[in-house]
């Protein structure tokens, strides 16, 4: 058990000997938190880690029968607001009949091995009991008759936390709730670096900084979905801190709707930070008996800087929200014919990709958007989820048929969530999408969302994609979700009731996600969502693997991949090589820039391989061959982070396996520089100081501590004049170097 519990003082001290989580019940019966951090030693009494004596006087608020205490300046688990705490709460909620301010008091514990699964949710879990502690705090509000749930989760051998909260009405009357978070956690102080992931379609997940300042500083999504624009991913810095040392707390939110992720700094330079389902438009109706469960969020803490922070992360993702064999199976590489054709294609066309495609040593074709309805453009058939037979008049069933013989798998795209206006499910069922009928409406693409929050729908979706699945022996899907949410109302909710419609809607996608990986678990699911609008962890839980972004543009992708593995594994995004010059930015780079980014993901294609010429063939299938003999490393390895494209002309990251045997090195430089530098060097990391390496492709060997402190020698860089001894130069060059450890 990682949880130790003073019963007498009730304090709970959640450690595994590399963080510490430690809070106590206060004398008003509320939960006090005391510490997160680095390891502490145990000891029974921690509560003097908190001041509890509050000055008397004009500024402060204290209680009328307590002088001593209030809660203006306390740090506490899961605050509410109204009862002398002025800042933002995790909790508002009441009655429909009479007024009160919440006051939830400690109940009980309970101690528990492992981790139990959210209901309906995507959350991390165990498979064996050792894996991680849970402690569950029930807490009482007597006047609301209502019953608090905090869950507290710590991994053994992780720097990970997770948390959760969950509502239950014991009365007999209506609860409504208006604010809900997953966690609370209050700070010290503000001396952190805030950095956050924000973007939009095709430039998703940049990397942004800012000093903690006084008042509110949030990321947040209105929008129905993670976005595009901000992640529910944010990392608190102490100033000292770099990519390799110092203190960082990292934290995520296991959803993929809508979120805040707020932090509020107090008049005393103490930083509040809250997690949760956005409170705005949110209102759930808690019927009597009923409970209201929170998402989780994710907190890791790292000594190791950024690059320790995010292989917590990782780690934790890949062995504890992954799920099934996805955990562990090599990714196919594929190839998707979306920017090779679009939607103009036909039978003779796929198979002609796919024919070409296996030559090379590629391994599933991914049919992407037009193959269903009447599609030869975006403005139609979203919906009627049945083969379009003027384009493919032999039917899905055969095209996969050709596309196996060829020795390739078959994957097809599919948007359930959506429907066209211009579908024959519309003009059979037009109460089926979002909106209010008869009021204004706002297209996203041409495009209504189906009302996902109505069972019956998922149920419909279920059926047609199952059969699907069955018809065509289907090995990958990729759901797509290609605009947000508007006029977010359902034709089956009561007007007092709207404000459940984004939980419930979101709920049903997870549900159809669930149904369909649990009776297909051989199909691999690539999320997406017009690109990286949805690449978070709630998705994570059932399709292990993400489109990262529209932008296919090797340059481009440096900035998206580098900010999208502050948080996720390198193996969940998909990372593809497409023709020059690129669709997104008209940009020409080198195909074997283009490789060596996507090598960094789970790589594939996107591009008309019959289109190209004799020595790209053989270059490609040299790229294919080489992600075939180092994707377990790329899958399993830690990721560290050496160069930054925000900060830099150059960027540059490696994966270290875990027994520090082998790495891969991706280097990049974006524009050559003239008479540049004689000696250019690498300073890696993670790989172990003593051992010998050999450097593929050349005869030298170097010990990892000349290498992370000297550095890995780059290859001569054309310089004007060395024309015939450079070994590389031009704009968007790049090398990926793979080492191997020869002695120990
Ligand atoms: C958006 C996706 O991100 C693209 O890859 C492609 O699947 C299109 N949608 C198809 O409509």
């Amino acid at each position: 058990m990682l949880i130790h519990v003073n019963q007498e003082d009730r304090q709970f001290h959640l450690t595994n000997g590399q963080i510490s989580y430690i809070f106590h019940v206060m004398k008003n019966g509320q939960l006090g938190h005391l510490y997160y951090g680095k390891a502490l030693r145990n000891r029974d009494d921690f509560s003097h880690l908190q001041v509890y004596d509050v000055p008397t006087g004009a500024t402060t608020h204290v209680y009328a029968d307590d002088p001593a205490f209030g809660l203006e300046t306390l740090r506490q688990e899961y605050p509410a607001y109204g009862n002398s705490d002025f800042r933002e709460p995790a909790i508002s909620v009441s009655k429909t009949t009479a007024n009160h301010v919440p006051h939830f008091t400690y109940d009980s514990y309970q101690l528990l091995d492992g981790k139990p699964r959210l209901e309906g949710l995507p959350a991390t879990y165990t498979e064996e009991q050792h894996e991680a502690s849970t402690l569950q705090i029930t807490l009482k509000d007597e006047f609301l008759q209502a019953e608090l749930l905090l869950n507290y989760t710590i991994f053994r051998d992780k720097p990970a936390i997770t948390r959760s909260a969950s509502l239950k009405n014991l009365g007999t009357g209506e609860l409504v709730i208006d604010r809900f978070m997953g966690a609370s956690l209050d700070l010290p102080d503000k001396d952190f670096t805030m950095i956050h992931l924000a973007g939009t379609w095709s430039r998703e997940r940049h990397v942004k900084e800012r000093k903690l300042e006084t008042g509110i500083q949030s990321i947040f999504s209105l929008r129905g979905v993670s976005s595009h624009h901000h992640n529910p991913f944010l990392a608190l810095q102490r100033p000292e801190a770099t990519e390799h040392t110092g203190e960082v707390y990292g934290f995520n939110f296991i959803y993929s709707s809508n979120f805040l992720m707020q932090i509020e700094v107090d008049h005393y330079d103490m930083a509040r930070l809250t997690v949760g389902i956005h409170p705005f438009g949110f209102k759930w109706n808690l019927k009597p008996q009923a409970s209201f469960q929170s998402p989780e969020v994710v907190m890791v803490y790292s000594d190791q800087g950024l690059n320790g922070m995010s292989q917590a992360f990782h780690t934790l993702y890949r062995e504890h929200l992954i799920q099934g064999q996805w955990k562990k199976a090599v990714r196919p590489i594929l190839i998707n014919n979306w920017e090779a054709t679009y939607f103009d294609f036909n039978e003779e066309k796929l198979v002609e990709i796919a024919k070409s495609a296996s030559q090379l040593g590629i391994e599933l074709l991914v049919l992407d958007d037009g193959w269903f309805g009447k599609r030869n453009d975006d403005t139609s058939s979203l919906g009627d989820w049945h083969v379009d037979l003027n384009k493919l008049p032999n039917g899905l069933e055969s095209l996969a048929m050709k596309i196996t013989e060829t020795g390739m798998k078959f994957g097809l795209w599919f948007e359930p969530e959506m429907i066209s206006p211009n579908s024959e499910l519309f003009r059979e069922h037009p109460d089926w999408a979002v909106g209010i009928p008869g009021q204004h409406y706002t297209l996203g693409r041409n495009q209504l969302v189906l009302d996902f929050s109505r069972p019956e729908i998922v149920d419909y979706l279920y059926e047609k994609m199952s059969a699907i699945i069955k018809q065509t022996n289907l090995a990958y899907i990729k759901w797509d979700m290609n605009r947000n949410i508007t006029e977010a109302f359902s034709q089956k909710l009561a007007v007092h009731e709207q404000g459940e419609f984004f939980h419930r809607y979101i709920l049903g996608v997870y549900a159809l996600y669930d149904r369909l990986t649990s009776e297909f678990p051989n199909v691999l699911f690539e999320s997406c969502a017009g690109g990286g609008g949805r690449f978070d962890p709630g998705m994570m839980y059932y399709a292990p693997q993400a489109w990262t972004s529209d932008d296919t543009d090797a340059i481009e992708r440096l900035k998206i991949q580098y900010g999208t593995s502050f948080a996720y594994p390198v193996y969940s995004m998909g990372s593809h090589v497409s023709a020059v010059p690129n669709h997104q930015t008209l940009r020409t780079t080198p195909l074997q820039t283009r490789a060596n980014t996507a090598y960094f993901g789970t790589f594939g294609y996107e591009l008309d391989p019959v289109k190209l010429t004799e020595e790209e063939r053989i270059e490609i299938k040299e790229q294919v061959a080489f992600y075939k003999q180092h994707r377990e490393l790329i899958r399993d390895g830690h990721f560290y982070r050496l160069l930054s494209p925000f900060s830099k002309n150059e960027t540059a990251w490696m994966v270290v396996s875990q027994d520090q045997s082998e790495a891969l090195i991706g280097w990049y430089k974006v524009l050559a520089t003239p008479n540049p530098k004689k000696q250019q060097t690498l300073r890696l990391s993670g790989i172990t100081a003593s051992n010998m390496y050999k450097v593929a492709g050349s005869e030298r060997t170097y010990y990892g501590d000349e290498l992370m402190n000297v550095g890995l020698p780059l290859p001569t860089e054309f310089n004007g004049v060395n024309g015939g001894s450079a070994e590389r130069g031009g704009d968007f060059q790049s090398q990926v170097f793979y080492l191997q450890q020869i002695e120990g």
